[in-house]
């Protein structure tokens, strides 16, 4: 399983998605996958923001290639990782989009709402998401204009 392809995944939520990233992380462990959790810790009201830019930031500099961020909605979450140059943050509450992402956008983080999805559903999705390769080819043209300076 793919899940073995991708080594180091970091991971961040907020209260609202402190419970499924929990979840998520003990399906990646279970499967030898490294995991780097930046928090946040707890069902207290925290920023999604804060945990969000962490997650992003080390995408967008190559510490890692592949994140996973939860909050509510997932929405607050995919509009701040968004802001990062390189980061392609994808809202997949649903198998297709999560392949989608993959395939045609190279997502290079996945998030999720954990007020809208179950956990099951959450770890499927996050398990496809790794497995899923990019297309490559006019999708690669696609993203390389994505960027405004
Ligand atoms: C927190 O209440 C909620 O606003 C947050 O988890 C997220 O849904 C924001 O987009």
């Amino acid at each position: 399983m793919c899940v073995g392809v991708v080594m180091k995944i970091i991971m961040g939520s907020d209260h609202a998605g402190f419970a499924m990233k929990e979840k998520v992380k003990a399906f990646l462990k279970g499967r030898g996958v490294e995991v780097e959790d930046v928090g946040t810790h707890s069902e207290a009201s925290v920023d999604y923001t804060d945990f969000g830019k962490q997650v992003a930031c080390k995408i967008s500099d190559g510490t890692f290639e592949r994140g996973i961020l939860i909050c509510g909605t997932g929405l607050g979450m995919s509009m701040t990782a968004n802001r990062f140059k390189g980061v392609r943050a994808a809202l997949a509450n649903d198998l297709f989009s999560a392949i989608m992402s993959r395939r045609h956008n190279d997502s290079n983080i996945l998030v999720l709402g954990g007020r809208l999805i179950g956990d099951t559903l959450a770890v499927q999705l996050v398990e496809t998401w790794l497995e899923t390769p990019f297309d490559g080819g006019r999708h690669q043209r696609r993203l390389e204009k994505m960027d405004v300076d």
